[in-house]
């Protein structure tokens, strides 16, 4: 299939509707707690890491001051463990109140006073994950309206200890329930994670209808192990999974963990690769107090980011998959470009791979590439062989611009020009957001 032709297709079947809240019509970004703090409640022993209101605080700062936010990384998310073992006497949820001491709605304003948003966490079953208390069938609407009380921005809903026929009424009656506040509330259901990821138990039209984003699968642990599971999982799957995606409605396969201790350079640059791909929320979950410069520079990678975000919001897919362990992925982007990205899984040494785009199936023209990483740029015919040598674990990203057309401009040579003119700024160029 040529890609004019499955980019059209994709853009047909691509009318099904997303949550009418108006919010994340591109992937969220920011900041989620979870996979680098879990439930470090010891504050007397490790006041600087546990869970408490100083931590989030702490990483608003760090985004709000060190041009995160500009980036586009503007969500500071709480996950579990906040919240005190009993509800307060009017039966509403509470913090703890050692570690959360202002309360969240005073948190919630010193993120919206840094131009911040804030999102916390709950469960669908009796209690979270880590055994404190969840909002069953019976309490949603009261804790929609204290959640929105407090000027939350996002609520994550986990379903931990709740069974099938809680999940099928309860999903929806959230998104009812947040709906029912007046604010609006980018709403992060775990739902399918629970059932398995997959339809027929997994219903992604209605999943679109209901929720800004979904975990679809396992949670990530810091380890290149836990990135290429769940990288599997979601290429494996994605003839289910990206027609699912679109504007306000999003695939989560979970953190960035990059600036963390499990992974490389090249597996980090290879795990912000596949995320933009993907079209991916973006939640880094690290500590960006300390976090080393290596690291930064891929988290702040413009161009990848730009993919990411891109506003048709088509997630992307694995295109090849070669025997020497090179594969390669695609994602259409607006003005008619593209993202590919080159992967190895490869454990010897970097691998010379040799293509063009035609094989990939682009049509015939001269096309502009960038490299992401590199910020190398070159133009390209569709059938010109080119080699691309890719690091073990490691990726090469392009962007790929639209082909260009019969150029006038440098037809006439400066001559006088009437009516409109192609031009090839516009189409066949990088974006100068990129340079
Ligand atoms: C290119 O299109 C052909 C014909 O539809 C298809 O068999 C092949 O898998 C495609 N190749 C890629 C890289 O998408
Ligand atoms: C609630 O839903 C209605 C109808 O779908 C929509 O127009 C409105 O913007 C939503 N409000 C919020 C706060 O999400
Ligand atoms: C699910 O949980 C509810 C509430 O605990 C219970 O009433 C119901 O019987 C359970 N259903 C199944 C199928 O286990
Ligand atoms: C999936 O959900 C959509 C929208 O809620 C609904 O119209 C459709 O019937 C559901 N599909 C199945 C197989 O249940
Ligand atoms: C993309 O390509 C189509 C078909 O070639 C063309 O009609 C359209 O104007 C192009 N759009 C942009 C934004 O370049």
């Amino acid at each position: 299939m040529h890609f004019a032709v499955f980019f059209f297709a994709f853009a047909l079947t691509g009318t099904t509707l997303a949550l009418d809240n108006g919010l994340m019509r591109t992937p969220p970004m920011g900041w989620l707690a979870w996979e680098r703090y879990r439930c470090d409640i010891d504050c007397e022993n490790d006041p600087k890491n546990c869970i408490s209101e100083n931590l989030f605080m702490d990483m608003a700062d760090r985004l709000a001051e060190d041009g995160w936010k500009e980036l586009g990384y503007v969500y500071v998310n709480i996950d579990d463990c906040w919240s005190s073992k009993q509800r307060d006497d009017q039966g509403r949820l509470q913090p703890d109140p050692k570690r959360f001491p202002g309360g969240i709605q005073k948190l919630a304003r010193y993120l919206h006073d840094r131009g911040l948003k804030l999102g916390i966490y709950g469960d669908m079953g009796k209690l979270t994950c880590g055994g404190y208390p969840g909002t069953p069938l019976d309490k949603i609407e009261l804790d929609a309206q204290t959640f929105a009380d407090w000027e939350v921005d996002m609520f994550k809903y986990d379903g931990c200890y709740s069974n099938a026929t809680e999940q099928e009424q309860g999903y929806p009656l959230m998104s009812k329930a947040l709906n029912a506040t007046g604010r609006p509330i980018g709403y992060s259901c775990s739902w399918p994670a629970y059932q398995g990821g997959l339809p027929p138990k997994v219903n992604y039209t209605q999943l679109g209808e209901i929720c800004n984003l979904w975990r679809n699968y396992g949670d990530i642990q810091d380890s290149w192990d836990s990135v290429l599971n769940i990288v599997d999982w979601f290429f494996e799957n994605q003839d289910v999974l990206t027609p699912a995606a679109g504007p306000g409605r999003w695939n989560d396969p979970d953190m960035l963990i990059i600036g963390d201790f499990g992974l490389s350079m090249e597996q980090s640059r290879s795990q912000m690769a596949l995320w933009a791909i993907m079209a991916a929320p973006l939640f880094m979950s690290n500590d960006l107090r300390t976090i080393s410069s290596g690291a930064q520079s891929i988290l702040r990678n413009k161009m990848a980011i730009s993919i990411n975000q891109d506003a048709l919001g088509i997630q992307g897919r694995r295109i090849v998959k070669e025997k020497s362990g090179i594969e390669v992925f695609w994602r259409p982007l607006s003005k008619n470009a593209s993202a590919l990205l080159f992967f190895s899984r490869r454990t010897d040494m970097p691998y010379r791979y040799t293509t063009s785009l035609s094989k990939l199936n682009y049509t015939t023209g001269s096309y502009k590439v960038f490299n992401v990483f590199t910020d190398e740029a070159a133009s390209l015919k569709d059938s010109t062989e080119f080699v691309v040598s890719v690091n073990p674990t490691g990726v090469v990203m392009w962007y790929v611009s639209a082909p260009a057309k019969f150029n006038l401009r440098q037809f006439y040579q400066g001559g006088t020009l009437h009516g409109r003119v192609y031009d090839d700024r516009e189409e066949n160029a990088i974006p100068r957001v990129f340079l």
